[in-house]
């Protein structure tokens, strides 16, 4: 089905006058239209809500929900919520989680957590010039901007710095005012495009009264999604014997030196480098969704981060020193547990709330540990007996979900595919002579 003709001011109807003008138009059968009503939810305040968050909005598109308990951080036992649609992932947290609950837990730390924006404009007149009035007026700009970061200021936050930089190499006639937040228990990112924007329409005006408006021209004020100073590591450890519990047909060593190996080459390797972050990704995105944080900022901070040195690379790294192994997972991320979808959704609500309503901070070292249970599971699979074992019983549950079998169907099935191999057609097969 495709659109054949323009839709002027779809905006402008109601979700009702969308489906039906959709329908006219060819873009959604009847069956579709179906499909979108019944997943809309039958309390309609709650739907009036749901459909406020975005825009356009026709129907509720659910994923899971699920917990992962057993999560101990820092001494402190957590049952770590996820939303999530992909299979083996919130199994794969809780099997670390388990594991690692009974040898020491997660060590988790924030390293800082400072958030930052800029202020972009051209200038094309004298350096020596504006540095010099930036400097003289730095003072006054605080000042200014404190009707803006006052009520931030009391619960912790506020500026932390304030520069005027020179990138006119880098891009003929391009300058920034760069500032640093502190955000407390909030993303901030209103807050600081506030601020930026604040900034930017003072300092426009203070460039071209005071210096030289023909050589200025303001470009934008914006926040920047890459934080590497807002920082947060985890790491588990422990010693190599203790690994045999989970080594497959490896001995300790072998296992924890295969271990290393794979995480070495995703160090070296931008291929392996990618899968494997994305695997860190599963455990800390299904946690930021739960939590109704960005989990778009925390991916494109995280690659970005990733790719620091120069070529994109691992984000966790294993030692072995004295028999100890250590897993270790630096991540920068910026999150709020106020403000935003973390106090309107409901969901998102519960979930702070099952995690006993963490500060920012402490909510980043859930979502490395989250992000680190997960790598861990996906590179102890991939060193043992590969990861489609603990995949295909997912997808043999998805299948008979899928084709209708009932209960017993269900229990025969998982016992014949115990130790063959699962496809559409085998499970059709299987279904049709065990009716
Ligand atoms: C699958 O979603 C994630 C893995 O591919 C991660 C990895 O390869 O490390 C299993």
């Amino acid at each position: 089905m495709k659109q054949k003709n323009n839709i002027p001011g779809f905006s402008k109807l109601s979700r009702e006058e969308k489906i039906k003008l959709l329908l006219t138009e060819g873009i959604i059968s009847e069956e579709m239209a179906s499909v979108l009503s019944s997943h809309l939810h039958t309390d309609t305040a709650l739907q009036s809500m749901y459909e406020g968050f975005s825009e356009n909005t026709l129907s509720n598109f659910y994923i899971p929900f699920g917990l992962a308990p057993n999560f101990l951080i820092n001494g402190k036992l957590y049952s770590v919520p996820f939303a999530i649609e992909e299979s083996s992932i919130v199994a794969a947290a809780a099997y670390a989680a388990k594991f690692w609950a009974s040898h020491g837990g997660f060590h988790a730390r924030v390293v800082n957590n400072i958030k930052v924006g800029h202020v972009y404009f051209n200038w094309k007149g004298d350096k020596e010039s504006i540095f010099k009035l930036f400097e003289k007026k730095k003072e006054n700009i605080l000042n200014y901007l404190q009707k803006y970061t006052s009520s931030m200021e009391t619960r912790g936050g506020g500026i932390h710095s304030l520069q005027l930089l020179d990138k006119s190499t880098d891009l003929a006639n391009h300058w920034q005012i760069k500032l640093e937040f502190r955000t407390a228990d909030a993303m901030g990112a209103n807050f600081i495009n506030t601020v930026l924007e604040a900034l930017s329409r003072y300092w426009n005006d203070m460039v071209t009264k005071l210096l030289d408006a023909e050589s200025f021209e303001p470009i934008m004020a914006i926040l920047s999604n890459y934080t590497p100073n807002s920082l947060v590591e985890a790491y588990v450890e422990v010693p190599i014997k203790d690994m045999e519990k989970i080594s497959g047909e490896y001995s300790g060593e072998e296992f924890a030196e295969r271990f290393r190996r794979a995480v070495d080459i995703a160090l070296v390797d931008s291929y392996r480098a990618v899968t494997h972050n994305k695997g860190i990704f599963n455990g800390m995105d299904g946690v930021i969704i739960a939590t109704g944080n960005d989990f778009r900022a925390v991916e494109a901070c995280g690659h970005a981060y990733a790719s620091s040195e120069g070529t994109y690379s691992s984000l966790s790294k294993v030692t072995i020193e004295k028999d100890i192994f250590r897993l270790t997972l630096r991540v920068p991320m910026s999150l709020g547990v106020i403000g935003g979808l973390t106090s309107n959704h409901p969901m998102a609500k519960t979930a702070l709330k099952i995690l006993d309503n963490p500060s920012a901070e402490e909510l980043m070292m859930i979502i490395a540990s989250a992000g680190l249970a997960n790598n861990f599971s996906a590179i102890r699979s991939l060193v043992t007996g590969g990861i489609q074992k603990g995949h295909m019983k997912m997808h043999l549950s998805n299948i008979l979900h899928q084709l209708g079998a009932n209960e017993i169907q269900r229990e025969k099935a998982k016992h014949f595919f115990n130790e063959r191999e699962v496809s559409h057609a085998a499970v059709k097969e299987f279904l049709q002579s065990n009716i």
